[in-house]
């Protein structure tokens, strides 16, 4: 096994946060679920602020750490800030990883990001539909 730091060897024998949210804000994946690694993120947003994370994930021990810490940084913060979240970001709240192993971190980031795209498509779609339908009700 490739030498890993305290804390990576922690959230992957005991990764945090793990699972499906039921109603969630947004969601994003990455990879490919048929084969290779994966990575679904699911987030929670109340007011602007990310109150619950969780991911389903399929990748080598480095992944699974790094979804696991990227939930740590993430829940409780205001969307702003974790809009602003990198790979490097999450690499440094494991205490590092192995150069070879950094590529991993970026699909924490990504599958993050993309969860925040997904939720902010959603609220544009919600706002949209209801304007239009608010219209169609001022033509009756
Ligand atoms: S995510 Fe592919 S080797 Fe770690």
């Amino acid at each position: 096994m490739a030498s890993y730091s305290k804390k990576v060897l922690e959230h992957f024998f005991s990764p945090k946060n793990a699972g499906q949210i039921d109603d969630p804000s947004g969601v994003g994946e990455i990879g490919d679920p048929e084969c290779g690694d994966f990575l679904r993120v699911y987030i929670k947003v109340e007011d602007e602020k990310v109150i619950d994370v969780k991911y389903q994930i399929r990748g080598c021990p480095a992944s699974i750490a790094c979804a696991s810490a990227m939930t740590e940084l993430v829940i409780g913060k205001d969307l702003e800030d974790v809009m602003m979240i990198t790979d490097e970001d999450i690499v440094k709240e494991l205490g590092g990883l192995p150069e070879f192993k950094i590529h991993c971190s970026a699909l924490a980031a990504s599958g993050l990001h993309k969860a925040i795209m997904d939720y902010f498509e959603r609220k544009f779609r919600e706002k949209n539909s209801l304007e239009a339908g608010s219209s169609e009700d001022r033509e009756i």
